[in-house]
């Protein structure tokens, strides 16, 4: 198992350039089982998760070829219609090949994913949107079972937001007969970037991107060529580690848009941001204010950089707050935080984190993707050497972070171990 070192304090300067969303690249990945023909998806990063995705897929009986950056999928040769208990286990995402089973296959028969280190993550409201499309659902030995001669358009209102949830059900509804309409549907840009590709293979999909989103059934789709989008929280992360360390970097390669609420806590707290349509300037002198931050789904501040602001927390002038509002076990990382020398209490969803003079490195442990990154950008401003391990978490979810860290004069080094 690898581990990362890195000898701290660090200042961030240069350009770097973002990669292929992970949470983008996998719906679209799956959504290639609904298409008769080829689809070719380019753009998507070289990450643990997309081989989990690939594999399952393989397993499937879909023809998967990979060409650096770019991979071609036929899902014509499709022979296999269960998502087996030791992938769905690897990566809950995994679950995204329901609603094109049911749709396309008529069946599907997925493992439940178990609860995960960040929270319980059921997956009840994607089986009751199937269910009100028509499908008969049956759970059976930990496997979830999907069926459907015909799905029917309906109208369904999500309970919470659900990004994947709302994924899986657009999908299974592209192939329904009739009309669907989803409310209280998820808005992330993720959600829009799979309306693309659907639409592009033939789906007739209009309000991706706000609360309602309506999809026209057709009777097929076919093989297109779509590019994933850019990983706004790859953006964010390198955007707040920049911001806690000190330094001036440009962030080449994505849409500003995509972090507004996270922009603008950074320059409430004193970091310089300028933006073009697909780059970010920071600079910041380390001189941070004390921040207010609630998790909300998109657009507000994204759960998936709670962690990596939590270290920026770590840095402020005062105490500031840390809400968790997605997931109710989203704190792993304050323990390792703290064996560096941070102030959190943590009470219920909320950490009070009183900002301190520095961190100083020590061996620490990742307990999952987004803790992980928080680790190194506390690593990469702490005092002294940092050793994390577990970085499989890491490399679930992030291209290369230690090499476009290293890039940005970061003495940071990965070792097998
Ligand atoms: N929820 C339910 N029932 C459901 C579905 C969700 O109660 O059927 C709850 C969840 O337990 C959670 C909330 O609803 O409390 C929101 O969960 P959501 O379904 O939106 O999360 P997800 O789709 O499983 C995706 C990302 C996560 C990201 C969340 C929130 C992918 C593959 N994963 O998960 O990404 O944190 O949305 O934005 O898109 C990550 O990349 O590190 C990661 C965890």
């Amino acid at each position: 198992m690898d581990k990362i070192v890195i000898w701290g304090p660090n200042r961030l300067e240069g350009q770097v350039s973002m990669s292929g969303a992970k949470n983008a690249a996998l719906p679209v990945l799956a959504s290639a089982l609904l298409a008769s023909g080829p689809c070719d998806i380019s753009n998507v990063p070289r990450l643990k998760d997309i081989e989990t995705i690939l594999s399952l897929l393989s397993h499937l009986g879909v023809q998967v070829d990979r060409k650096s950056d770019l991979i071609r999928l036929n899902s014509d040769s499709v022979r296999c219609l269960e998502a087996p208990y030791d992938l769905v286990n690897t990566m809950r995402a995994s679950v995204l090949v329901l609603g094109p089973l049911v749709a396309r296959f008529k069946k599907a028969k997925v493992s439940l994913p178990g609860g995960c280190a960040i929270g319980e993550r059921p997956i009840n409201l994607h089986l009751d949107a199937l269910e009100k499309l028509g499908a008969k659902i049956t759970l059976d030995k930990g496997y979830v079972i999907a069926e459907a001669e015909e799905l029917k358009g309906a109208k369904i209102c999500f309970d919470t937001s659900t990004v994947t949830g709302t994924e899986n059900i657009m999908m299974a509804a592209v192939l329904a007969r009739g009309v669907t309409v989803l409310e209280n549907a998820a808005k992330e840009p993720e959600v829009i970037d799979l309306a693309n590709a659907l639409n592009k293979m033939g789906a007739f999909i209009t309000g991706a991107g706000t609360d309602t989103i309506t999809i026209e059934g057709v009777r097929e789709l076919k093989g297109t060529s779509h590019s994933v989008m850019q990983d706004r929280i790859e953006a964010g992360t390198l955007l707040l580690a920049v911001a806690a360390t000190g330094g001036k970097v440009e962030i080449q390669n994505c849409d500003p848009h995509h972090l507004d609420v996270v922009i603008e806590k950074l320059l409430s707290s004193g970091v310089k941001i300028s933006t073009t349509k697909n780059s970010i300037f920071v600079e910041s002198d380390g001189a941070i204010q004390k921040m207010h931050v609630q998790t909300q789904p998109y657009p507000g501040f994204p759960t998936d950089l709670q962690a990596q602001m939590m270290v920026l927390m770590t840095q402020a002038q005062g105490t500031s707050l840390m809400t968790e509002s997605i997931f109710e076990n989203r704190f792993n990382h304050v323990a390792e935080l703290r064996r560096m020398g941070a102030h959190i209490m943590i009470d219920g969803r909320s950490a009070m984190i009183e900002g301190v003079k520095t961190l100083s490195g020590a061996p620490v442990m990742a307990t999952d993707l987004r803790a992980s990154a928080c680790l190194v950008i506390a690593g990469l401003l702490a005092q002294g050497k940092t050793e994390i391990s577990r970085v499989y978490h890491l490399d679930r979810g992030y291209e290369q972070l230690d090499q476009k860290l290293e890039k940005l004069g970061a003495r940071i080094e990965r070792r097998a171990s």
